[in-house]
């Protein structure tokens, strides 16, 4: 982590404590203004906090290598377009500091806020995202998450020089409602989870619009785990703020995969919170989802619930994942006939046959006839894709060249204009 300082400006140079006055040096301060040269152009970081005490705990926490401030206004004469991460100290968690934080940010593109807050409640996390601050995290907050958080936000300021005013949609609605696509199999361990990642990280990387992969296995759901992220919010933060939920504030809870951009919103982090989210609450999330996205997919438990059914209902495709075992088509068998009951529109269902190997000796059009639908995909079974879960890498980008890899462009394909209504040559 850099400063904004020339190195040969050392900390002690800093009053880092002060007494309201600039803390910046002079030296640091001249011609140039802030940026000064750092010899590695990482992270420019600044902590704002008006309590002395907590202000130089947290610099000292980041490294003494930042610079610090009372006040955001302080930092304004150093601006010079450079992207700052901002970390906002626990007592910048009122609603005065919060509303100075948002003007300054929203006039200058360039900074991005972090509040470490001394208790962290659904009102405040409302509050601080609306100000525009990117992340919020309880006090005292641990080196590595606060690195974490930092290195987010300052990749999210640096990848996009148009970097949107924080607090206001990051991504545009045109009025155009995004695909909702749910991955469903009445069978754990069909390859759902693996398929819904792929099918994510693939169109996030061919669509021009964004891609959001929602994990709606709310008890056990490991879409996080699978692509190697440590989510800050998850679906409960959405459901706790659905009264006031938007995109803008949606937005600010969904977690980015950085390689590919496919935007996560995870399950919840403990299979507890699971109750108390409704279809209802999900059907809404789904919804303002669409709105920015071109692809809004779901990950799905292996049974019938409220939330799967609700979900099935607003998607317009649903792709039901069978393993190649008896067991696995006895029980998609079942599946199918449940959604036939419930008038679930047969146009919308796609089979995808995973594992499907000659070796296993089950006859791909035999398993047609018994389920009396025929295969949009065939998923072949190579041992490339525990690897990859087991890597936190999606096998499309791991293997990109493996048959595996192939089926799964082949299934995203089907969802994309150019390509769109392709699929298995029946
Ligand atoms: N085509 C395949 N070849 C080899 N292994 C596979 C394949 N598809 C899935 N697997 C493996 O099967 C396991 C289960 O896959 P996954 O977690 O995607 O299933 P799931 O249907 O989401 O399970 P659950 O019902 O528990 O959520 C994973 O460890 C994955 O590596
Ligand atoms: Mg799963």
């Amino acid at each position: 982590m850099s400063s904004f300082f020339t190195d040969d400006t050392s900390a002690e140079d800093m009053d880092l404590g002060g007494e309201g006055e600039s803390l910046v040096p002079d030296t640091a301060a001249s011609a140039d203004g802030f940026s000064g040269s750092t010899s590695s152009p990482t992270v420019n970081l600044v902590v704002i906090d008006p309590d002395d005490v907590a202000r130089n705990r947290l610099a000292e926490q980041l490294g003494n290598d930042v610079s610090s401030f009372p006040v955001v206004e302080d930092l304004i004469p150093y601006l010079n377009g450079e992207p700052i991460v901002i970390v906002l100290g626990p007592s910048c968690a009122v609603d005065g500091t919060l509303n100075s934080v948002e003007r300054v940010i929203q006039a200058h593109r360039e900074l991005g806020a972090i509040l470490v807050a001394e208790e962290l409640t659904t009102n405040l996390l409302q509050q601080a995202l609306r100000s525009g601050v990117k992340d919020v995290l309880a006090s005292p907050a641990d080196v590595t998450q606060l690195n974490e958080a930092i290195g987010r936000v300052s990749s999210s300021l640096s990848s996009s020089p148009s970097t949107p005013v924080a607090g206001e949609e990051l991504f545009e609605d045109d009025g155009e409602l995004g695909q909702v696509i749910t991955v469903f199999s009445t069978k754990g361990g069909a390859g759902k989870s693996m398929i819904a990642t792929n099918l994510g990280v693939t169109l996030a990387q061919r669509s021009d619009k964004p891609v959001c992969l929602v994990d709606a296995d709310l008890q056990f759901g490991d879409i996080a785990v699978m692509l190697k992220l440590s989510p800050q919010h998850t679906i409960v933060d959405a459901v706790s703020s659905l009264d006031r939920l938007d995109a803008s504030l949606l937005q600010n809870l969904l977690v980015t995969h950085e390689s590919s951009g496919l935007l996560i919103l995870p399950a919840p982090l403990e299979p507890a919170f699971a109750d108390q989210i409704g279809a209802t609450e999900m059907m809404q999330i789904v919804e303002v989802l669409r709105r920015f996205c071109s692809h809004v997919i779901v990950d799905t438990p292996a049974y019938f619930n409220d939330v799967v059914l609700g979900m099935i209902e607003i998607s317009d495709e649903v792709m039901l994942i069978a393993g190649m075992d008896i067991p696995n088509i006895k029980n998609v068998k079942i599946g199918l006939q449940t959604l036939r009951l419930l008038n679930t529109p047969m146009e919308k269902l796609h089979l995808v046959l995973n594992r499907a190997n000659s070796k296993v000796k089950l006859d791909v059009t035999e398993v047609e006839r018994t389920l009396q639908v025929s295969a949009d995909i065939l998923i072949p079974s190579d041992i490339v894709v525990p690897q990859s879960v087991n890597r936190g890498v999606p096998v499309v980008q791991s293997s990109p060249r493996s048959g595996v890899a192939k089926s799964l462009e082949e299934l995203a394909s089907m969802f994309l204009p150019a390509t769109a209504g392709r699929g298995r040559k029946k």
